[in-house]
């Protein structure tokens, strides 16, 4: 099984991904988009697709918030925007989704190029700017989903329009998505992206002020399932830390760290990103914003907020190394673009044997076992 994955590993990295590095890369999403909604629409194929990767072991297996995890590896948003691949991701092996983000009206998008890839930095600029079909066809889509052991999370953003750029009306755009889908009663968990860089009006609930506002709004929902919200990166740990004052104050179930980023001078960044080029950056250059940032929540509000990493995970360590700072689950999208799509099963295979070489009888107690300040 394990030599199976490495061949399927090296195959992607040798013979796909040369040909398809070539290609437009949002041809090339769309087009694995399509490949994996007719892959899970077909019960052999699905078994195929289970044999070829998935990968299962009960010490990875965790309760959270109520929620059966089978195991911690997540699709994080913006991969699967709108609803095509519920049905494939657990046979891949990912032990949970996130839809979206969805907003409560469609968006065409930002204009093109939307996704430039980092070859050198492992990277991607991403200016999609909240591109969906809108919650009301969302809905229908992930209605009849009811695998127990595959979580399906929807991440809600306020949709991108000049009338939403001001902060009253983009309450009422993320109450009134909230609102649909809680009346249709959809999804296991829901994730409030506040954090979206490349949208009308910018980022207005990433100061305390205005995301307490936002949250006291949805919370007149008297929501049951677990809510996460889904946090900005470049941001100093004061300005961060006043965010999950008002996050815990609303007794948010916890925080998704994080999201992509904005700051093109880091050291990571190896390639060159013309100036008018828009976007925010994923992979390698947000790996250790997150890091630190999981770090410090878990030092200081662990007992009270459950954090799921984001950001820059291309193998077993960089997803050992999220978890042993402090996230209960993990989420990636670059590394799968780059590495292919058997790394998630060879993830969850190589945390089994550092959980054990660690010592650990099963990956809760690997949470948070080393944190710094
Ligand atoms: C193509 C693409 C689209 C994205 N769209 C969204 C989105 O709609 N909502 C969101 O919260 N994050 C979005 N993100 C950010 C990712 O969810 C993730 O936080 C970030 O890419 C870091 O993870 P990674 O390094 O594994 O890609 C997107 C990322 C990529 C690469």
């Amino acid at each position: 099984m394990s030599a199976q994955v490495n061949i399927i590993g090296l195959l992607y990295r040798k013979l796909v991904k040369p040909v398809v590095f070539l290609a437009n890369p949002e041809h090339v999403h769309d087009a694995f988009t399509q490949i994996g909604s007719f892959l899970g629409k077909n019960f052999l194929n699905r078994k195929f697709t289970r044999i070829l990767l998935h990968y299962k072991n009960e010490k990875l297996e965790q309760e959270i918030a109520g929620i059966k995890f089978l195991n911690p590896v997540g699709l994080s948003a913006g991969f699967d925007k709108d609803a095509h691949l519920q049905n494939i991701l657990p046979e891949v092996g990912f032990g949970f989704m996130q839809v979206g983000s969805v907003t409560l009206h469609p968006y065409g998008g930002n204009t093109k190029p939307r996704l430039t890839r980092l070859k050198k930095s492992k990277g991607i600029v991403v200016n999609y700017g909240l591109k969906n079909i809108g919650v009301d066809k969302i809905i229908p889509r992930i209605k009849n989903h009811n695998n127990p052991d595959f979580p399906l999370s929807i991440s809600i953003a306020k949709t991108n329009c000049k009338d939403t750029a001001s902060t009253e009306e983009a309450i009422l755009d993320y109450y009134g998505c909230i609102k649909k889908l809680e009346k249709s009663d959809v999804g296991d968990f829901y994730t409030i992206n506040i954090s979206c860089p490349n949208t009308f009006g910018g980022e207005p609930f990433t100061t305390a002020a205005k995301l307490e506002k936002l949250l006291a709004k949805i919370m007149t929902l008297n929501i049951e399932k677990p809510i996460f919200v889904k946090m900005p990166i470049n941001m100093e740990w004061h300005e961060f830390k006043e965010l999950l004052e008002i996050i815990i104050e609303h007794k948010i179930t916890g925080v998704i760290i994080g999201n992509l980023n904005k700051d093109r001078k880091l050291d990571t960044i190896k390639d060159h990103i013309p100036k008018d080029l828009k976007g925010g950056i994923s992979g390698t250059p947000t790996k250790e914003l997150c890091n630190k940032l999981i770090s410090k929540t878990y030092k200081h509000y662990g007992k009270k907020l459950i954090i799921v990493g984001v950001g820059g995970i291309f193998s077993t360590e960089d997803a050992y190394e999220k978890i042993k700072l402090g996230s209960s689950l993990v989420q990636l999208i670059t590394g799968m673009i780059f590495q292919g799509p058997q790394l998630i099963g060879e993830i969850n295979r190589g945390l089994v044997k550092l959980l054990e070489k660690d010592g650990f009888k099963n990956i809760h107690e690997a949470i948070g076992s080393f944190s710094e300040e």
